[in-house]
């Protein structure tokens, strides 16, 4: 197998952006930052130089690291930062999975400016649809015209969380509707007859897309890197840590076309908080057709809370399953309900200014806190005491408030866990809102989904033949997903809320995944492993 090695210097870059010169983290100068493209099998080999003022950490997005735990780069679960000025090198070989995935830094809002796509192209160069003619990566982004970690402290001291985007982005464009947006938009140039693939990535940080192309359909082969039977549809719905790979044909009169994308907004509230209503642009342009022609014909997003189009969409696709896939396995080990939500901070006594607004986010009432002196792995590994305890509920508990803790779900390697995620309003004023819940380590079968509360006659409803299989899955507002995984890696895994504004609230939890028979599944620690501080 190849090894491919990447040097990546994450550092500061000028850019200009809706009428505003800024300087914004990148890596390799480049926003969105490079594709890295792979082949199954191959070994990554990244040098990451940490140019930045920040402490940070890298992570490869829905890989399953396979007895590699220790390069997942989740902040302070599998390792500390990488410091500024410090550098770390990350080894990992891709196994059994292909598709489109991304990385994206791992530590506060960086991620805004700090992510590209992650391509893995299958061994045999075939894929289980008609090879397209071309491809084309799109990324969903979001935009600040501040600096990122600022709007994020700024949230927290506030307790009001971050404040809300100054735009959405196609590639790192807000594209030519936007204010002073012209000059960047991404512009794809297509053949007229033939199909494409596209490869489309939410690394937007706090909001889930419609995204639609004038003129064209989508047939859906893919999502999460994970095969899916031929969906065809005219608009794609996508939340935060999702991927969506769709087949296009150029089948339209030649001309230029509008890709665009806007919020999906889904909160069980009267009176929903602001949102970033912005469309982001970029354009379709058939080959021959001039770059300054007739405006291009604009699609018809579906409304920000168009509940209907995103279930149909998020609820109707299943998983392609060829000879020698995984199976969804028949028995389970672990059964368990994770609650989740927002609610009301209660005042610590020793906090000396209590926010009337405060907010914390849980899951079983358990709102997670990052260990700051060793990460969970290296605890785990080297045996250290007190950085965590292994009593994270297996149902959610009558608490009538969350409380802060470092709490994991221990499981044996090789078991099969399955969880109910069920969403919830635990405050009437905050309601209930879509949380895109995204597991490390491991891709998870989707066994059934629904609006409401999961009821245990459900299970006759689930689909244990062909579910989607993925990485990440967008929980609706005051409804419920069941998923299910093979526990066969050990480490330490994150589950969390992909809206970044919900991590540093404590909306997550970690399954510790213990060594299996063979005494060094999980080798030791890579040379230069960061240590905190
Ligand atoms: Cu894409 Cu823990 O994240």
């Amino acid at each position: 197998f190849a090894s491919r090695v990447l040097v990546n210097q994450v550092g500061g870059m000028g850019i200009s952006q809706l009428c505003m010169n800024s300087v914004i983290y990148t890596v390799n100068q480049q926003m969105p930052g490079p594709t890295i493209e792979v082949t199954e099998g191959d070994t990554l080999v990244v040098h990451v130089i940490n140019r930045t003022p920040y402490p940070l950490s890298m992570h490869w997005h829905g890989i399953f690291q396979l007895h590699s735990g220790w390069a997942d780069g989740a902040n302070m679960i599998t390792q500390c930062p990488i410091p500024p000025s410090d550098k770390f090198t990350y080894v990992f070989t891709i196994t059994g999975q292909e598709g489109t995935l991304w990385w994206h830094a791992h530590a506060s809002m960086l991620r805004a400016t700090i992510h590209g796509a992650l391509i893995i192209k299958p061994r045999s160069g075939r894929y289980p649809f008609p090879t397209p003619h071309g491809e084309i990566p799109i990324l969903l982004g979001e935009w600040w015209n501040r600096n990122v970690d600022d709007v994020e402290t700024d949230g927290l001291l506030t307790g009001l969380g971050p404040a809300i985007s100054d735009a959405f982005t196609i590639n790192g464009s807000p594209g030519d509707l936007a204010p002073c947006g012209g000059a960047g938009m991404f512009e794809a140039e297509v053949e007229p007859g033939k199909t494409y693939l596209l490869r489309i990535v939410n690394a937007a940080v706090n909001a889930e897309l419609f995204f639609k192309i004038a003129g064209h359909a989508f047939t859906v082969v893919a999502a999460d890197a994970s095969y899916t039977n031929p969906y065809d549809t005219d608009v794609v719905v996508i939340a935060p840590g999702q991927t969506v790979d769709a087949l296009m044909t150029a089948s339209a009169a030649p001309g230029r076309y509008y890709m665009a994308a806007h919020a999906f907004e889904s909160k069980t509230v009267s009176n929903p908080p602001p949102f970033d209503a912005a469309m982001a642009t970029a354009v379709l342009r058939y080959r021959g057709v001039p770059e300054n022609g007739a405006p291009a014909a604009m699609p018809a997003l579906p409304p920000y809370t168009d509940v209907v189009t995103a279930g149909r969409f998020y609820w109707s696709m299943t998983g392609l399953v060829r000879p020698g896939d995984p199976v969804v396995p028949k028995t389970v080990d672990h059964s368990i309900v994770v609650g989740f939500g927002l609610e009301q901070a209660s005042c610590a006594p020793e906090q000396s200014k209590c926010q009337q607004f405060a907010v914390v986010a849980s899951m079983n009432r358990r709102s997670f806190l990052f260990p700051d002196e060793v990460s969970l792995l290296e605890a785990l590994f080297r045996g250290v005491p007190d950085v965590y305890s292994e009593d994270f509920p297996g149902s959610p508990p009558l608490a009538p408030a969350a409380r802060k803790a470092t709490s994991v779900r221990k499981v044996n390697f090789g078991d099969v866990v399955e969880v109910v995620l069920q969403n919830e309003a635990y405050n009437a004023a905050l309601g209930a809102e879509n949380h895109p819940i995204h597991l490390h380590g491991f891709n998870f079968f989707v066994l059934a989904q629904g609006l409401g509360r999961f009821d245990p006659k459900m299970k006759s409803t689930y689909n244990l033949v062909n579910p989607q299989v993925r990485n990440t899955v967008a929980v609706a507002a005051g409804g419920w997903t069941v998923i299910r995984f093979t526990a066969n890696n050990p480490g330490m895994w994150f589950m969390h809320c992909h809206l970044d504004a919900h991590l540093p609230l404590g909306l997550a939890m970690v399954f510790e995944v213990l060594n299996g028979p063979a005494p060094n599944l999980l080798p030791p620690p890579p040379r230069g492993y960061p240590k905190c501080h």
